[in-house]
């Protein structure tokens, strides 16, 4: 369905020369009557005794203890819970990465019998709640010695609460955005093992928003989402829908939720998969709150990235033995932790790019615990993956990529060029500080790649490989040798985010917390306010039909809980282990 619709909208398109965006004005759903704007109260919290008890699910015998201006609970030195006593947001960060298979199934439904309207955390008011089951994280384990087939397995399901308005035109519309946040993580014997929470009653206020015409709404988001598009590229709008948004500070405002694809050719063609777009409007005049900007900040306060200075293979090695290997540990000072971010060239997003290497930055930058070190912020050049790694990303202990992508493979040049693919352009002693040799002065520890569909999984192969053994050779071949040169981590997507999340300023403001790297991203993920909603895109590699955003994962067996500061000489691992979250939508 969504694939003939993009076909005919590029035909159409053909005709105008410039820049465009389709939208079909029957995608916009036809709204009967006026909606209400609600107002939000002040924000409500969960039991004390329920989080205790969720946490100690995770961690033995941790608490949550009472602060000044939040209520934490902390593992030795690392946050393991946190509630903000002012706004209400509560977190209990589950360990996603070593979690437990859960062999008898799980029961979403069971496990959060606490989720009662009316109850301490759902208070009653002028919405209805739900409970609705969300992606399942399952994983595979790859013993890389051994012939033995790759164990599949569940570890667990994401629970969320649905909440929902009933209007007068008697539709139920869905709530959405940041503001009403109740997602639980549920592992094994159906217990709770994470927590995301943030909620306020909504009161029913008066003030009601009358749709714009259907002409009004099409120009309007037509327009807005122009400011997409360069030169000769489109934007098509594929799915629209009424929800209400929740901005978390005081309404709840009936919004249009629409999803666009960027980066269409004329002829149709497109080398990888763009991120796609997910934006709201409100439905008419009157909007009683600023919903988020349609187009990222794209001021350069940030910094702009630099041009790498070589294309050279590594720098001569005799010259300097870093003794720094791994990060500085003395008393008192906190670790030093090398930073790299590389940025694609020459994109029509690239303020969008940008805008998630700032936030990445300045979510690392405020930690409290590690000394980051913003060591290279470059335009990105396949030499910083191939011939030259060793001065690039093989020299910093974390890395970003932003990039357009696909199966095993990425772009540095636009969406189409200067192509990486996974492993064959990439250093062929793999990353890490096996891979340079030379006492360890080469040291990737975690590489994030956020990109399209970087990494699938056994799954996303189903329409192409005939057999499973095969489909899971396919998820884990490209990524072996990469892991050989001894990496702690390598963290990206196998369906398509969509630039308005938040994923890569929640991953690291996790990693500065000392929280485990791998944990972090898939629960950064999954966590993610606009993963949750139940559309569908057709993957352009797997075929299948499937929903945005689900986070995929590689790592050595043994280092699962791996933080930033933990990259010990590894070597090449013997077992590998993927980690990732399937197509469940509801
Ligand atoms: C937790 O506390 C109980 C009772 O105080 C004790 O028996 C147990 O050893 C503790 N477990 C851990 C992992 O500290
Ligand atoms: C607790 O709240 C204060 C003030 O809002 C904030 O600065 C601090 O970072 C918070 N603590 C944690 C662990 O997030
Ligand atoms: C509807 O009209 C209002 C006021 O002119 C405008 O702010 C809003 O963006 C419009 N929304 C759509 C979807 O047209
Ligand atoms: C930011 O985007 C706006 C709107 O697309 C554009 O007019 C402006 O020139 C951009 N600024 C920078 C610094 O790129
Ligand atoms: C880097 O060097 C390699 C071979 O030495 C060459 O193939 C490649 O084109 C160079 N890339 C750039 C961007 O200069
Ligand atoms: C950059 O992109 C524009 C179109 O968006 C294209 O015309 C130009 O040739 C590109 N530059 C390079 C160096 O590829």
């Amino acid at each position: 369905m969504a694939q003939m619709l993009l076909v005919s909208l590029v035909s159409l398109a053909t005709l105008v020369a410039g820049s465009w965006v389709d939208l079909d004005p029957k995608l916009l759903p036809t709204i009967e009557g006026s909606l209400p704007v609600l107002q939000l109260g002040s924000p409500t919290f969960l039991p004390i005794g329920l989080l205790n008890s969720i946490v100690g699910n995770v961690v033995p015998n941790v608490t949550f203890n009472d602060g000044a201006s939040n209520i934490t609970a902390y593992s030795g030195e690392v946050l393991a819970g946190l509630v903000n006593k002012e706004t209400g947001e509560t977190s209990v960060y589950g360990d996603y990465a070593s979690t437990p298979p859960a062999t008898t199934g799980i029961d979403v439904g069971k496990a959060l019998d606490f989720v009662k309207p009316g109850s301490a955390g759902f208070p009653a008011d002028d919405t209805t709640i739900s409970i609705v089951k969300g992606p399942t994280l399952r994983g595979a384990t790859l013993h890389v010695d051994q012939n033995d087939p790759i164990e599949e397995a569940t570890y667990l399901t994401q629970g969320f609460v649905q909440r929902s308005i009933k209007a007068k035109n008697g539709v139920l519309y869905p709530v959405c955005g940041p503001g009403s946040q109740a997602s639980f993580g549920v592992g094994a014997g159906n217990k709770v093992v994470s927590v995301s929470y943030l909620w306020k009653p909504a009161k029913i206020g008066g003030q009601e928003i009358k749709p714009n015409s259907t002409k009004i709404a099409v120009d309007t988001i037509k327009a807005a989402l122009l400011s997409w598009t360069t030169g000769d590229e489109g934007v098509g709008v594929y799915e629209i829908d009424v929800c209400f948004y929740d901005s978390g500070v005081s309404f709840l405002q009936p919004v249009y939720r629409v999803l666009a694809q960027t980066h269409l050719a004329r002829d149709g063609s497109s080398t990888v998969n763009a991120n796609r777009l997910l934006h709201y409007f409100p439905i008419g005049a009157g909007s009683p709150e600023p919903l988020p900007n349609v187009f990222p900040d794209n001021s350069t306060s940030g910094g702009v990235p630099g041009e790498p200075q070589g294309n050279v293979t590594a720098r001569s090695l005799s010259e300097e033995l870093d003794v720094r290997s791994s990060p500085i540990q003395a008393r008192g000072v906190k670790p030093e932790i090398k930073v790299g971010r590389y940025i694609v060239r020459n994109d029509s997003s690239e303020a969008a790019f940008l805008y998630n290497a700032h936030g990445f930055w300045s979510n690392l930058a405020s930690s409290s615990v590690f000394a980051f070190q913003n060591t290279q912020f470059y335009w990105h050049y396949p030499f910083i993956y191939g011939n030259s790694a060793n001065m690039y990303i093989n020299d910093v202990h974390l890395a970003l990529t932003e990039a357009h992508g696909a199966f095993h493979l990425f772009t540095t040049l636009s969406n189409c060029c200067d192509v990486v693919r996974i492993p064959r352009d990439l250093q062929s002693t793999g990353y890490g500080t096996a891979a340079g040799g030379h006492g360890g002065r080469f040291r990737l520890g975690f590489w994030i790649i956020n990109a399209c569909e970087v990494m699938p999984v056994s799954l996303d192969f189903t329409l192409l490989e005939p057999t499973l053994a095969q489909r899971k050779a396919r998820a884990f071949d490209p990524w072996r040798p990469v892991l050989a040169g001894g990496i702690h981590g390598i963290m990206s997507w196998r369906t398509s985010p969509f630039f308005a999340d938040n994923t890569p300023q929640t991953v690291a403001n996790l990693i500065a917390q000392g929280r485990g790297v791998v944990s972090s991203w898939l629960w950064a993920a999954a966590t993610d306010p606009v993963y949750r909603h139940s559309s569908m895109y057709i993957g352009q590699t797997s075929r299948m039909n499937q929903p945005h955003g689900r986070a995929s994962s590689i790592y050595p067996c043994d280092r699962a809980n791996s933080n930033v500061l933990q990259t010990v000489e590894l070597g090449r691992p013997t077992c590998l282990e993927m980690r990732y979250y399937d197509n469940t939508v509801w």
